[in-house]
């Protein structure tokens, strides 16, 4: 039962609890990217689907980190970042970042950007960035990020979508065809 139900057999309206929160926001379908940094001694990174371009003058881009993100911290002890926006291939590219654990890099292939900051390969575009600010916003906070050097490399993209992961289907393109 959802909640408009329960208001409607009369019974006062839940308060939405974080279950509610994934289930219905997990109807917005996002990309996913990977955000790393570094600290001076090794690449960091982590997850993260709450990407969303903010400004365009000046160009900001913004996305939510977790309290409990061990590793979001030390990016941002750095100031800079690239934000490597995942391919249709990079599945296991997503997995291995979103978990924490002291060796996120093994088997990825990456160079340093011109930040400095790791750039991995075979994804759909690269953003570059500062930190410019950052607002608490619950158990997550808001980080918005100056963007300094930005690529789109081609390819299609890694979709998030009610907890799943999936490709995206150019609806204009003759389903018999291509
Ligand atoms: C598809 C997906 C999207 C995620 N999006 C976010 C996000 O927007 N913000 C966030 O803090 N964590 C997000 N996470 C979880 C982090 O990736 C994960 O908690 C983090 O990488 C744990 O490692 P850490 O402790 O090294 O930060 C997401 C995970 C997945 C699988």
């Amino acid at each position: 039962m959802g909640l408009e139900d329960t208001a409607t057999l009369g019974t006062p309206p839940r308060r939405p609890g974080p279950k509610d929160m994934r289930a219905v926001l997990g109807h917005f379908c996002t990309g996913i990217a990977v955000i790393t940094g570094q600290d001076g001694q090794r690449p960091l990174g982590f997850t993260c689907q709450s990407v969303t371009s903010v400004s365009l003058d000046p160009p900001y881009v913004s996305f939510c980190p977790s309290l409990g993100s061990s590793t979001w911290p030390l990016i941002r002890a750095g100031g800079r970042m690239c934000i490597n926006i995942l391919a249709d291939t990079q599945e296991a590219v997503c997995a291995q970042f979103a978990r924490s654990a002291e060796d996120k890099f093994a088997g990825i292939e990456w160079s340093p950007a011109a930040n400095g900051t790791p750039q991995l390969h075979g994804t759909l575009a690269t953003i570059e960035a500062d930190l410019e600010f950052e607002h608490g916003a619950g158990d997550h906070t808001i980080a918005v990020v100056h963007v300094t050097a930005l690529e789109a490399h081609g390819g299609q993209p890694l979709l998030f979508y009610r907890g799943d992961y999936g490709g995206f289907a150019d609806r204009r393109l003759d389903p018999v065809t291509g």
